[in-house]
């Protein structure tokens, strides 16, 4: 695993701190110099994670990461909940699939969205999603 060159976190409890995961991860992105291209992706993917986390995941937080490797800079972000997991991993990352009301494109498109994505869930436990895009 690559080491953080800086790191924090903001707690997802309810629809209004989406608000501010949206505004960290924009924030972080254009310190990084992302383009506006990719600042959006980076804010696009991290809406509909944290949106999973708080309606899905009955809450949880985001952790963020800068990265360094080299003369490379990116941003890694993970979104982790105690909640009732994913029964179905392959399901609910099929385009279109949703257990509720929405378009179930929330992983699917975010993962098309970032260079690195993983999903680590489990049933009664919870669901962490760890997306990284590099600059
Ligand atoms: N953190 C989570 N905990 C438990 N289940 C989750 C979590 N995130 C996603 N899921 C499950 O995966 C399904 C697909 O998620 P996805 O974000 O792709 O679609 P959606 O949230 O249903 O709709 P959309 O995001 O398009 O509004 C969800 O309907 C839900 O059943
Ligand atoms: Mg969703």
């Amino acid at each position: 695993m690559t080491s953080p060159a800086a790191s924090g976190a903001v707690p997802l409890r309810e629809e209004r701190d989406i608000v501010l995961s949206r505004q960290m991860v924009r924030k972080l992105t254009q310190e990084l110099k992302f383009s506006l291209v990719d600042q959006t992706k980076m804010v696009t993917a991290a809406s509909e994670l944290s949106r999973n986390t708080v309606v899905y995941g009955g809450g949880g937080e985001m952790r963020w990461d800068v990265l360094e490797q080299g003369p490379k800079r990116g941003l890694r972000l993970c979104f982790e909940d105690h909640g009732p997991g994913i029964p179905d991993l392959n399901l609910a990352l099929t385009d279109g699939w949703t257990s509720g009301s929405g378009m179930g494109m929330g992983l699917s498109g975010s993962k098309r969205l970032v260079n690195e994505f993983d999903v680590q869930t489990v049933v009664g436990a919870g669901t962490r999603v760890t997306i990284a895009r590099w600059k």
